[in-house]
């Protein structure tokens, strides 16, 4: 029951409706008996910096911030890790003192998920894709001591994503392929996939693959994208993105609420649900 001392967050995005956070958070504060609420935040865009100073004066604990608004979150907050400073996003907010302080989790919620999968972060890893994801995965995947491959669509925005990283090296898009055999993790970063849509010849790509490969996908609208399929065909080990979701959101439950959430099957099947 919602009283004076229910302890509130939320998540802003714009649109928002479609968020599958509040549904988390209101579980685990459900499992774990916490007089929490959080609720999804419809900010208009341009409209992000009142909203901070709005909630954070009505007692808000934090908000997670979501498209389009991750950027502008990292302009506006007051302090920021050191992990967001190296993603260039927040969307992870923690307001204290009038000060808002911001953190990016998507790096190491992705990281997490992949040792969830027994995957270990390390060695050659190419990323496809050079957008906000993108980012904030090869960010998270330098700190755990990898070396970082980037390719992407539009070659002006990796190069623009290694420069701003000080590390990693860009594959040309058109044979990252070729290069496939000396890595470790493929990782896709881009919406390539969502809604089942891929014309991507998947099944020959991997072909050039060592059997040693772990094929990670971002996107998880369908669970099992056309990359993951391709890549259980040809028996290599696949890490699909729910877990990511999941893995990025247990920092904001902590800094809100105060305890580590566990992602066990319950949570991830309540999300499940809601996908199929
Ligand atoms: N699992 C999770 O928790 C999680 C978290 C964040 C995001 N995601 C998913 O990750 C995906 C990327 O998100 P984002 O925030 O990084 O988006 P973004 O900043 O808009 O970047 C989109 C990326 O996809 C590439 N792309 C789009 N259409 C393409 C196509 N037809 N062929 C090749 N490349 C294409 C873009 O390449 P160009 O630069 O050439 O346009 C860019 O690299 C989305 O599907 C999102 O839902 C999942």
């Amino acid at each position: 029951m919602i009283n004076g001392k229910t302890v509130l967050a939320g998540v802003i995005g714009w649109p928002v409706a479609h968020s599958r956070s509040p549904m988390l958070h209101n579980h685990w504060c459900k499992v774990h008996q916490i007089n929490g609420a959080y609720v999804p935040l419809p900010v208009a865009p341009g409209q992000l910096e009142v909203a901070l100073r709005g909630l954070a004066a009505a007692g808000f604990r934090g908000v997670n911030v979501t498209i389009p608004h991750k950027e502008e979150a990292f302009r506006l907050c007051d302090e920021l890790t050191m992990t967001a400073k190296r993603a260039g996003a927040a969307n992870t907010l923690r307001f204290e003192d009038g000060r808002i302080l911001g953190d990016c989790t998507d790096g190491t919620g992705f990281c997490d998920n992949l040792r969830a999968h027994a995957v270990s972060p390390s060695g050659s890893v190419l990323i496809l894709g050079a957008g906000g994801a993108a980012r904030a995965i090869a960010a998270a995947l330098q700190d755990c001591g990898c070396d970082v491959f980037i390719t992407n669509r539009t070659a002006a925005r990796a190069e623009a994503l290694v420069s701003a990283l000080g590390a990693g090296v860009v594959l040309p898009w058109a044979d990252w392929p070729a290069r496939l055999g000396e890595m470790q993790i493929l990782i896709n970063a881009t919406s390539l996939g969502m809604g089942g849509h891929d014309e991507t010849d998947w099944p020959s790509i991997l072909q050039q693959a060592q059997l040693g490969l772990s094929v990670a996908d971002i996107v998880y609208t369908p669970l099992q994208t056309p990359l993951l399929r391709a890549a259980q065909q040809r028996g290599l080990r696949t890490v699909e993105g729910l877990g990511m979701l999941l893995y990025q959101a247990r920092a904001g439950f902590h800094a809100w609420f105060g305890l580590w959430p566990e992602v066990d099957k319950q949570s991830f099947d309540l999300l499940m649900a809601d996908l199929t």
